[in-house]
């Protein structure tokens, strides 16, 4: 048995205000400000329209069908009386909520619960107050929840954002530079000879097309090719050698982001602190270790204050930052840094010193002909390598072209 809601009994009185909205415009069309003034004018509206009964045309309503009879408004009449209706009005009526189902079938219905384990709180246990009376099933946290697998970061791209905010947040601001760089960029400004074996074929990737890279302002590369024959305007004696300007306008793929370092130190006035961290490219045979593509994360500062102590001071805040408690840095040589040292962090998990790249002062031989005349502190670090180690992926492939799927669901990026 049903009965009406206040607003049905109100509908049941004053009309249904598609009724009253057909009755208005039956005296004739009405411009929308009128309308809007009668009482329930956005429900009036919108069930005329459904019904096909008024349509707008600009700022006009218009009966555009009159309706012969007003089923629903009929059926209010009847409920009120206790007589029955058509069952299709009837939901169209409980969905308006004009009428609803009588206190004591609610109750009945209610009562059917009582002394059961009730899973769910339905509406006639909450309009009858009988929820307070009915066993609830109870809530069995113990069972593992379904397991769920949503899109994630790439682990590589979720690092370097993670690397980014550190450098950021350290006061650094972030370079970038191209890919496909001049041997100038990657090899010469970096004082390394022509004839170094990095620049070979088996190491190095040199580019079919373009072949040649283009070379920065004159005056820059006539300060390099000086400090590499004899010294030039720096203090050393040079590599005694005839520099070839074809070799140094071979386009590659850049082997380090030490690329970058060097371009960003031919732009900045000290001090300056700039990282960069981007892909780099090596003529590498591809195993389990080595891929011929990887990410390096590079950073130089650039000020007169600054001395070794502070660069291995840099370092170390870097990898504590990244969750490595030991940090410890190994002598090294690179042909563009003196002092040159290898920074290791401790791998609990494996009990291992793992080399994770290089760093250095760049000489006097790389600043002095781009400009710098103050001591730059350099890093060049493996992005993969600590990843690797950390959240034990042991096939670096596994990063970029094995979508391993157990692995990518399980991983936890720390
Ligand atoms: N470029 C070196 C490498 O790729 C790392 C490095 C950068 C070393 C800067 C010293 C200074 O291994």
């Amino acid at each position: 048995m049903y009965c009406l809601t206040e607003e049905g009994r109100r509908y049941l009185e004053q009309g249904l205000p598609e009724k009253r909205l057909v009755e208005l415009l039956k005296k004739g069309k009405l411009t929308m400000q009128d309308a809007q003034k009668m009482a329930d004018f956005s429900i009036a509206l919108l069930w005329a329209k459904k019904n096909g009964w008024v349509a707008v045309r600009g700022n006009e309503l218009n009966l555009v069908k009159e309706p012969k009879a007003f089923p629903e408004q009929d059926a209010l009449g009847k409920i009120s009386k206790g007589a029955d209706v058509e069952e299709n009005i009837l939901s169209i009526l409980l969905s308006r909520k004009l009428i609803e189902e009588e206190r004591e079938d609610l109750r009945r219905k209610a009562e059917k619960s009582v002394g059961k384990e009730i899973v769910n709180l339905t509406e006639e246990l909450i309009k009858t107050g009988l929820w307070r009376k009915v066993k609830f099933r109870e809530y069995n946290t113990e069972v593992p929840g379904k397991r769920i697998h949503p899109g994630k970061k790439h682990i590589i791209s979720y690092y370097i954002e993670r690397i980014r905010k550190i450098f950021l947040d350290l006061g650094f601001q972030e370079a970038s530079g191209p890919l496909v760089e001049s041997s100038f960029w990657n090899f010469d400004a970096l004082y390394q000879p022509q004839d170094h074996p990095a620049r070979d074929l088996a190491d190095t990737f040199y580019m079919k097309n373009p072949a040649v890279a283009e070379l920065p302002d004159k005056r820059i590369v006539d300060e390099v090719a000086k400090t590499h024959e004899n010294g030039g305007i720096t203090k050393s004696s040079g590599w005694g050698y005839r520099w070839n300007t074809i070799n140094a306008k071979r386009a590659i793929l850049r082997t380090h982001t030490t690329a970058v370092s060097a371009r960003m130190l031919a732009q900045v006035e000290p001090p300056a602190k700039v990282f960069c961290i981007g892909r780099v490219f090596r003529n590498e045979t591809i195993d389990y270790k080595h891929l011929p593509e990887f990410t390096q994360i590079e950073g130089i500062v650039v000020d007169e204050n600054v001395g070794f102590r502070d660069l291995l001071g840099y370092l170390k805040e870097f990898y504590i930052r990244m969750g490595f408690k030991k940090i410890r840095f190994r002598p090294s040589y690179f042909p563009y840094t003196e002092m040159s040292v290898e920074p290791e962090v401790f791998f609990e998990e494996k009990g291992e010193w793992l080399e994770l790249g290089g760093a250095g002062i760049f000489r006097p031989e790389v600043t002095v002909p781009l400009g710098i005349d103050v001591p730059v502190l350099a890093w060049g670090l493996s992005l993969e390598r600590p990843v690797m180690l950390k959240l034990a992926i042991n096939d670096i492939r596994n990063f970029y072209y094995k979508n391993d799927l157990e692995l990518l669901r399980n991983i936890n990026l720390w």
